[in-house]
């Protein structure tokens, strides 16, 4: 699409480039579609005078400096929405794979170990009529919600503000404290934005008020959770398991993660299906399109940068 308009350069490797790859790359254009493994700070800018607008295919921005884009005078975008229903749906499969240790059971039948049906074998969590606590009521929250009510769940939530009563109603959703939701969930699910306020959100004070037979999943973003607690909590037993999409310092993984079989991993996958990715990276050039042909693009982040 962007192809249309202007002449285009492709990094068509599908791997990261490394900052000074990135910043060669950056030099002389005035619009850039990213990917979250591309960290846009104050480096990359003042060596790339010419850069206009910044397109992230992604939703969460935290791999690019707002403030420093601002002063730039440099747009930035996002692709929020298309990805909402994809993410909630890896959410429930991480939920459900962790729970009912599909993993772990797939990887004993294909080296054959398996030698027939026993009545304890592989005993799971049922998650139909449980608890489930989810921290940030956004659209990927809804969406889990939405699903959750399909298992007869009761549905906690908790976040910065309470969502609109008609939503709460639609939903079955109840607002409760931080606090609240981790003693009374059984699966506690994470969907708020990676922000120096939620660095660490769960960390081990929050794992200490969980139940042991609770799970953790998490498909926002790694540094939201305190990984080092949380190989603690399940070395010792405070928690059943985890499934998780995000870490820490991707692409690297605590290395006692890889050996528990009570944790469900995954490579940052939630929204990658043939669909939603292709939609995403649509709306990426779509923004693209509009910021360089004089219009205001859909999914402005930086708001203020148009007043400059
Ligand atoms: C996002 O959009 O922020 C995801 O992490 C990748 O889809």
């Amino acid at each position: 699409m962007a192809k249309k308009y202007f002449e285009v350069e492709n990094n068509q490797d599908d791997t990261p480039l490394n900052p000074h790859e990135l910043v060669q790359r950056l030099q002389g254009k005035v619009g850039a579609i990213i990917l979250l493994t591309d960290r846009i700070d104050e480096d990359v800018l003042s060596q790339c005078p010419d850069l206009k607008i910044v397109c992230n295919i992604a939703v969460g921005y935290n791999n690019i400096d707002i403030p420093a884009c601002t002063r730039h005078k440099i747009m930035v975008t996002n692709t929020p929405g298309v990805l909402d229903d994809t993410t909630a749906d890896f959410t429930w499969t991480l939920l459900l794979a962790a729970a009912r240790r599909i993993v772990e059971a797939d990887q004993y039948l294909r080296s054959s170990q398996w030698s027939g049906w026993k009545l304890m074998e592989f005993l799971g969590y049922d998650v139909h009529h449980k608890v489930i606590g989810i921290c940030g009521l956004g659209r990927i929250g809804q969406g889990v919600a939405r699903r959750a009510k399909g298992f007869n769940m009761r549905i906690l939530y908790t976040d910065i503000i309470q969502v609109n009563p008609s939503i709460e109603k639609e939903l079955g959703a109840h607002f409760v404290d931080k606090k609240t939701l981790l003693a009374e969930s059984d699966f506690v699910t994470l969907h708020i934005p990676l922000m120096p306020q939620t660095t660490h959100y769960i960390s081990a004070a929050e794992f200490a008020l969980m139940k042991p037979t609770a799970f953790l999943i998490n498909a926002s973003r790694g540094p939201v959770v305190d990984e080092k607690a949380l190989v603690q909590a399940l070395q010792e037993g405070r928690l059943a398991g985890a499934g998780l999409d995000v870490y820490e310092r991707e692409p690297e993984v605590e290395s006692a993660l890889i050996g528990m079989k009570n944790v469900v991993l995954a490579p940052h996958i939630a929204s990658a299906s043939h669909e939603t990715r292709l939609l995403m990276a649509t709306m990426a050039a779509e923004n693209l399109v509009a910021g360089l042909t004089g219009k205001r693009p859909p999914n402005l982040v930086n708001e203020e940068v148009l007043q400059r």
